[in-house]
Order: structure tokens, then C-alpha cells, then sequence
């Protein structure tokens, strides 16, 4: 091509002033001269008359290019393609009998055109711009600003804007304050690596990326402000999943002088005030509330999801003296026997059962045994073994009747709880036992202060240490610290964690306590912390919040399977940006300037 010569293909916009957007127009404007502006959804040639659906974020409008009443117009048309950009001039005029199209807003008129420009041109996009499109996510995500043309991905990055605005007036009209804070900063533990940033200014120094803004809230609650929210990034390096992003969003609040009891009232009407607002549903309030005793008992998780029953019994007493080893063996050993009763899952076959014992493998369940309730007889690996008072006590424990399929999982509680917790999630998903519009809220309250990792062989805090004891545990602090609960709250919605919170340790005693007992030494803690430690010295009031996971709860109100559907530029499972190619190489002079050496390690 010579350059210079050819005649560009695009029109300016001139003076061309949008009058309606492209979902707009009714029979009622019929007669009226429109101008609308969008991109080429579609276009069909239907014996010299061109259609074209014509898009913006607002809907779509058929707009006609008819030789008989405007031939220059419709020449012009020939060239175009879909998601060209244009601006079209026109009349609205009533479609034809029988061509009216009842699932388009727009469905009963047309434009009829008789000015065209063609803003811009497009390439033939890579994948085809619907909502029920093949493409893979890899594909998607290359191309992240084609996929969100996609009227789905356009509406759930509005339902987010939406819900966005209503947490904001919501948390205004009670007198929270929005105040920032920093990202560059130290480390504020919560549980993953952190995002660490290097300094030039200071040479081998580095900031990291808050994982949360925990301890400036508190600060924010010591310089008095009383109420705080921001909604906020928060960057965590941990292994990603569907509902798991490096970087995400949080609603975070914090709050003087008040208990549990203030922050969920707070937390329940911001729910009611979302779910009414932005979805037309009134959620059923006060929220249930369960100990963390009670959903991992009853349900094997503390993040039971109530919409289906399926609940786990401990049968450890009725077999306590069996004649079957493997469960005999665990009780000795201080270990526990529950079940689950699958109602009318006795077809499930051998290699389904099999498929189940691989999966609960994975939460460390050493094997996974079963009964099917037949009309005449129990059929089971290990019913043999069962006396026939025992078979009559777990009959009527578990509500055996024909038809039923038991599962039992015999090992210490927590593996149990985990793995029949997991099981029956699983079941509740393939029985379909989930209704879709069903919107269970529940606090699970008490959790434990802290627990073991056996991997790193130390005691680690469940929430954040900053979390407060239960009063009435203190005692426990130094010879059980297991067995100390905490004043640690969590929002569970149809089995997703989408927030948690706690009271805080508003004293420095009781804070150098609980490091103490996390088996954190004074040297530690007073390096990492000493300025919080040194900030509870100068009359902090008690205190307490929460943070909601705003992605995930976008993507439970948006009906979505993962927060990558809600967030405009998500990364994938590596924690990369395949639209942006982050993360990428530092030049040297960078390196250097940074006083930073690379060392590629093989392997
Ligand atoms: P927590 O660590 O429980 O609490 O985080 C609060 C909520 O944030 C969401 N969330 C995430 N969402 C997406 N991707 C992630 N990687 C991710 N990690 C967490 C969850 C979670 O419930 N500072 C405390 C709050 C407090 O004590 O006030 C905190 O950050 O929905
Ligand atoms: P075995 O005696 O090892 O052949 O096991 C008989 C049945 O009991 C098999 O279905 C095993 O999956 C199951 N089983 C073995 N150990 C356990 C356990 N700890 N918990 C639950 N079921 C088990």
C-alpha cells in the first residue's frame, strides 16, 4: 500500500451528537430522527436491504440500511463488519407485522438510516462475542477487553459497580468514614506470602503489599475515628482457585466500642440493604448463627452450606466395641466414627463408591465404608461385623431405610469432620440438592484462637493474631491454647466464606499474651508489631471489625462460579495477566538501580 494516498476508511464524529442509547427506543418514538452510536453486533444482508444489530453497553438496536431511501447510504454499508464502530442517523419507524421481536427491548422498531459513519473498523475477533461463545479462558483473557463485550461480563462488572455504591451509602449513612491506607508497607499477616516491593531509596529494603489493611484499621480506631470502612485491594501470594485471587477486593470496616453483636448488625444490614437493592430479594434476618463446634459437628466444615441436610452423627458410641477393627483400632486411639446417610442413593455403583474413597482421600481419610439399605438386607463391606443390637442402634441413629446409602469415615475428629464435610458438598451437588435462588447467610461464632500446622510444626492463628480470646478461656492461654476460643466471627453464604472478622486484643498484656502462646518471642513480635504494641499503650478503646470478600460475594449475587467473572482484569492460575504479560523481566538498569541480582535457579 502507498502510504499517503489511500483514502482513510474512517469517518470522523463530526458533529454527531448521541441522542439515545441503543436500548432505548419504543413504538412510542416512532417518527423521531435518532442518532445512535455502538458496534456492529451482526449484519445480515437480506436481498439489498442491510440489518445491522447496532450494540452498546446498554442493549442492542436494529438499524436498516434500505437502497430506496438512501442508495449513497447503503453502498457505504457494504463495507461494514461486525464490531465496527459506527454512528447512524435515522428515523424510527414501527417494524414490520410478524417481524416484532419479543426478547430485544428495542424488538419493536427499527432505524431507518439515512446518515451513516463509520467510526472505526475492526479485525474479525478471535472468538465470536456471545455469552454462550466456545472459547477457552486463556483466550479470553488475552483478549480481556473483547471478552467484556460480552453482555454478560458487561452485566456483572455493573451489578458490581451497583453493589459497590449501595455498600458506600449504606456504610455513609451510618457514620463510617472512608479513609485510605497504605500500600506500601510492612507485613500484616493474614495467613499467605506476601507481595514484596523492593526499595530504591534503600537499597536491600523492601515494602510489602498489605494482605489486608488489619493493623491501620486498628491504628485508625486508636486515633479515634470510631467507624471506618474502605473498600480496598489486598494482595496475598497463596495458591489461586476459582474463588481465590493475588489480588482482590475487600469491604472492610472497623469499629470502637462495640461487641460481636454491633459488627453483625452492622454486617446483616449491609446484606439486606445489597441483596434488596441490587437483586430485588429480602434476605430473612437475623442471620442463624452456629459455633464453629456446631458446623464442623453437624456439617464437617465451618463453612457449612444450609440449603441441604445430609448432616454428619457420630456413631462412635453405638460401635464403640466393634468387632471391625479399622473402627475399634481408631477409637482406642482417641478418634471418632461418623456417618452420613445418602438418602435413596443405594444405586450408586461400585466404581462411583470407589471414585468417593479417592476423593475423600484427598482430606486424608484412610478409607471410606458403606452400607446400602436393601428391602431384606444390609449389603456392605463391613455390615458383617456389626452385632445385630449395634445394626438396630445405628437403624435408628442414622434413619437407615431401604433404598439408602450410608457412608462412614472412621479417624481424628478433624479429619473426619473434613472429609465427611467435603463428601457431603459434593453430594449436595450431584443429588442437586441446591436451590439456585436460595440465599442461606449464617455466622459461625467461637472458632478456635488457633491451630497446629503439622507441617510447619507450630501453632498458628486461625484468623490473624490480633484476634481476641474468649474472656472466659484466657485461662487456658499458656497450658491449652487449643482449646481457646476466640471472639473470631465469619459470614458464610451458601458455603463460601465472604467475610470475617473479629474483636481485637485492645490491650497490650493480653496482646503479647497471645503472641506468646502463638510461640512468637518477645524479639519477634516487638520487631514486627512493636508499633502496634507501643500504639496500645496510648488508651486504645475496644474495638472489632470485619472484611467482606466483595469479588466473591459479587460472584455469588451475579450467580457466577468464579470471582474471574466479576473482576474486569483477573489473572490466572499462575498469578499471571495474559492481556498485559505481567509478571515480566526488570531491565538491567533497573536491577541495578534497585541494587538487585537475579539469579535464575534451575529446576
Ligand atoms: P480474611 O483473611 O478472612 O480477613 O479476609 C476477608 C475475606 O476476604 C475474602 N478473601 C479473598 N477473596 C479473594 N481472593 C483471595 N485470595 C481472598 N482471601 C480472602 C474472603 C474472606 O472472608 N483483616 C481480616 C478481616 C478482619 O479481621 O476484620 C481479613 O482480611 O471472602
Ligand atoms: P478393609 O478391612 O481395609 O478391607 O476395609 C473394609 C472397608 O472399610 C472398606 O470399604 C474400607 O474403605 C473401609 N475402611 C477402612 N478403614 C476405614 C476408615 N478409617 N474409615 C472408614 N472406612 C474405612
Amino acid at each position: 500500500m502507498k502510504t499517503g494516498e489511500e483514502k482513510t476508511l474512517f469517518d470522523s464524529l463530526g458533529d454527531m451528537k448521541r441522542t439515545h442509547h441503543c436500548s432505548a427506543l419504543r413504538a412510542k418514538d416512532v417518527g423521531e430522527e435518532v442518532v445512535l452510536m455502538g458496534w456492529v453486533q451482526r449484519r445480515r444482508d437480506h436481498g439489498g436491504v442491510i440489518f445491522v444489530d447496532l450494540r452498546d453497553r446498554e442493549g442492542i438496536t436494529q438499524v436498516v440500511f434500505n437502497p430506496e431511501v438512501n442508495e449513497e447510504v447503503h453502498q457505504k454499508a457494504h463495507a461494514i463488519r461486525n464490531e465496527f464502530v459506527l454512528a447512524v442517523r435515522g428515523v424510527v419507524v414501527l417494524r414490520p407485522e410478524g417481524m416484532i421481536n419479543p426478547t430485544l427491548k428495542t424488538g419493536e422498531i427499527d432505524v431507518m438510516v439515512s446518515e451513516l459513519r463509520i467510526l472505526n473498523q475492526s479485525q474479525t475477533t478471535p472468538f465470536v462475542l456471545e455469552d454462550n461463545a466456545q472459547v477457552s479462558e486463556n483466550i479470553r483473557l488475552r483478549y480481556r477487553y473483547l471478552d467484556m463485550r460480552r453482555p454478560v461480563l458487561q452485566k456483572n462488572l455493573m451489578l458490581r459497580h451497583r453493589a459497590a455504591q449501595v455498600v458506600r451509602s449504606y456504610l455513609n449513612e451510618l457514620g463510617f468514614l472512608d479513609i485510605e491506607t497504605p500500600f506500601l508497607t510492612k507485613s500484616t499477616p493474614e495467613g499467605a506470602r506476601d507481595y514484596l516491593v523492593p526499595s530504591r531509596i534503600n537499597p536491600g529494603q523492601f515494602y510489602a503489599l498489605p494482605q489486608s489493611p488489619q493493623i491501620f484499621k486498628q491504628l485508625l480506631m486508636l486515633a479515634g475515628f470510631e467507624r471506618y470502612y474502605q473498600i480496598v485491594r489486598c494482595f496475598r501470594d497463596e495458591d489461586l482457585r476459582a474463588d481465590r485471587q493475588p489480588e482482590f477486593t475487600q469491604v472492610d470496616m472497623e469499629m470502637s466500642f462495640v461487641t460481636e453483636d454491633d459488627v453483625m448488625e452492622v454486617t446483616e444490614g449491609m446484606m439486606a440493604a445489597l441483596f434488596k437493592e441490587v437483586l430485588g430479594i429480602e434476605l430473612k434476618r437475623p442471620f442463624k448463627r452456629l459455633t464453629y463446634e456446631e458446623a464442623t459437628g453437624r456439617f464437617g466444615l465451618d463453612k457449612p452450606d444450609l440449603r441441604f441436610g445430609l448432616e454428619l452423627k457420630d456413631i462412635s458410641d453405638i460401635i464403640a466395641n466393634t468387632e471391625f477393627k479399622a473402627f475399634a483400632n481408631v477409637i482406642r486411639a482417641g478418634g471418632r466414627v461418623k456417618a452420613i446417610n445418602a438418602k435413596g442413593c443405594i444405586d450408586f455403583s461400585r466404581k462411583e463408591i470407589d471414585d468417593l474413597t479417592n476423593f475423600v482421600a484427598i482430606y486424608k481419610a484412610k478409607g471410606l465404608a458403606w452400607i446400602k439399605v436393601r428391602p431384606d438386607a444390609w449389603q456392605s463391606p463391613i455390615a458383617k461385623f456389626f452385632s445385630d443390637s449395634e445394626k438396630e442402634s445405628l437403624r435408628q441413629r442414622l434413619d437407615m431405610v431401604p433404598g439408602d446409602l450410608v457412608f462412614f469415615i472412621a479417624d481424628q475428629l478433624k479429619v473426619v469432620n473434613e472429609a465427611l464435610g467435603h463428601l457431603r458438598s459434593y453430594l449436595g451437588h450431584k443429588l442437586g440438592l441446591l436451590e439456585r435462588d436460595q440465599y442461606d447467610f449464617i455466622w459461625v461464632t467461637e472458632f478456635p484462637l488457633m491451630e497446629y500446622d503439622e507441617d510447619e510444626k507450630r501453632y498458628v492463628a486461625l484468623h490473624h493474631p490480633f484476634t481476641a480470646p474468649l474472656e472466659q478461656d484466657m485461662k487456658w492461654l499458656t497450658e491449652d491454647p487449643l482449646a481457646v476460643r476466640s471472639r473470631a466471627y465469619d459470614l458464610v453464604l451458601n458455603g463460601a466464606e465472604v467475610g470475617g472478622g473479629s474483636i481485637r486484643n485492645h490491650q497490650r498484656v493480653v496482646q503479647e499474651r497471645v503472641f506468646e502462646a502463638l510461640g512468637i518471642d518477645r524479639e519477634t513480635y516487638e520487631k514486627k508489631f512493636g508499633f502496634l504494641l507501643e500504639a496500645l499503650d496510648f488508651g486504645a478503646p475496644p474495638h472489632g471489625g470485619i472484611a467482606l470478600g466483595f469479588d466473591r460475594l459479587v460472584m455469588l449475587m451475579a450467580q457466577q462460579a468464579s470471582i474471574r467473572d466479576v473482576i474486569a482484569f483477573p489473572k490466572t492460575q499462575k498469578a499471571a495477566c495474559l492481556l498485559t504479560g505481567a509478571p515480566c523481566e526488570a531491565s538491567a538498569a533497573q536491577l541495578e538501580e534497585l541494587s538487585l541480582k537475579v539469579r535464575t535457579l534451575k529446576g
